[in-house]
C-alpha cells in the first residue's frame, strides 16, 4: 500500500504536490469511490481515476498467505480439492510461487507477475526458506547437524543448510527443528530428514527471505507492499 499522491506522481500524471490538490478538490476516484482524505493509501491492483482518466496503473497483485494444511499450492485441482487461490478474494489470475505439499502449512506467495516468479524460482536466487519441522523421536543433536552438510535424496546431494533444534520433547517422544534451506526440490525437507532416519510428522514455511507470517492465522493473507515487492525484485537479480 502507498499514498495516493505518491503512486499518481509516480505515473508521471503530475508532481505530488498537484495530485495532492487534485486529491482534495475531490477530482480522485480509487475503485469508483471518491477520495479526499490526503492519507489514503492504494495498492497496485486499485484502479485509480484522475479527472476521469484512468492512472496508468498495473495490475499486478502480490498475496502473502498463510496457508493452511489440507489445501492444495495449484490453481485447480482435479480431485475438486481446496486450493491456495480458492483462498484469495481478487479479480486476477494468481498463482503460487513453488509449491507446499498438501499436508505443509505456512508462508507462500501467489501473484500474477511472470517475471517475479521466474525470478525467485531460478536456482540462482538462493532465497533463504525456514521451515519447522515436528519429527516423530527425540532426535539426536550430531544427527540433525548432519544435514547441514547436505545429504544424498534422489541421488543428489543437497546443498548447505542451517538447522537449530527448538525442543526435544523425551516424554512424547517427539522433537522441534528448525531448518533453512534455499533450494525447492520435492518434498525436501520430508526426504532430508528422511535420509538421516526420521519422520517429519508437522512441516510448517515460517519465512522466505524477509517475509514471515507475523499478524496472520491460518488462513489469512495480506498484500505485499511495493517496498517489499521491490526488495524481492532486488535480492533476486
Ligand atoms: N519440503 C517438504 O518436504 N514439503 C514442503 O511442503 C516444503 C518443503
Amino acid at each position: 500500500m502507498e499514498r495516493l499522491q505518491k503512486i499518481i506522481a509516480s505515473s508521471g500524471y503530475c508532481s505530488r504536490r498537484t495530485a495532492e490538490k487534485l486529491i482534495i478538490a475531490g477530482k480522485v476516484k480509487v475503485n469508483g469511490v471518491t477520495i479526499t482524505d490526503l492519507g489514503t493509501k492504494a495498492s497496485l491492483s486499485d484502479t485509480i481515476l484522475v479527472n476521469g482518466k484512468i492512472i496508468k496503473q498495473s495490475n499486478l497483485e502480490y498475496v502473502l498467505l498463510y496457508k493452511p494444511r489440507g489445501v492444495i499450492s495449484t490453481v485447480k485441482d482435479e480431485k475438486g480439492r481446496k486450493t491456495v487461490v480458492d483462498l484469495i478474494e481478487t479479480n486476477n489470475r494468481l498463482y503460487p510461487v513453488g509449491r507446499l505439499d498438501y499436508d505443509t502449512s505456512g508462508l507462500i506467495l501467489l501473484t500474477n507477475d511472470g517475471a517475479l516468479t521466474n525470478k525467485l524460482m531460478h536456482p540462482s536466487s538462493e532465497i533463504d526458506k525456514v521451515y519447522v519441522a515436528k519429527i516423530n523421536e527425540a532426535v539426536v543433536p550430531s544427527k540433525i547437524k548432519s544435514l547441514e552438510n547436505g545429504v544424498m535424496i534422489d541421488g543428489i546431494k543437497t546443498a548447505k543448510a542451517k538447522t537449530k533444534i527448538l525442543k526435544i520433547d523425551k516424554k512424547n517422544n517427539t522433537s522441534l527443528v528448525k531448518i533453512t534451506i534455499h533450494e525447492g526440490r520435492n518434498h525436501q525437507v520430508k526426504k532430508m530428514f528422511e535420509a538421516i532416519g526420521y519422520k517429519v510428522i508437522k512441516l510448517k514455511r515460517e519465512e522466505l527471505a524477509f517475509l514471515n507470517l507475523n499478524g496472520l492465522k491460518a488462513g489469512e493473507y495480506r498484500h505485499l507492499t511495493i517496498k517489499e515487492v521491490r526488495k524481492l525484485y532486488n535480492i533476486c537479480q
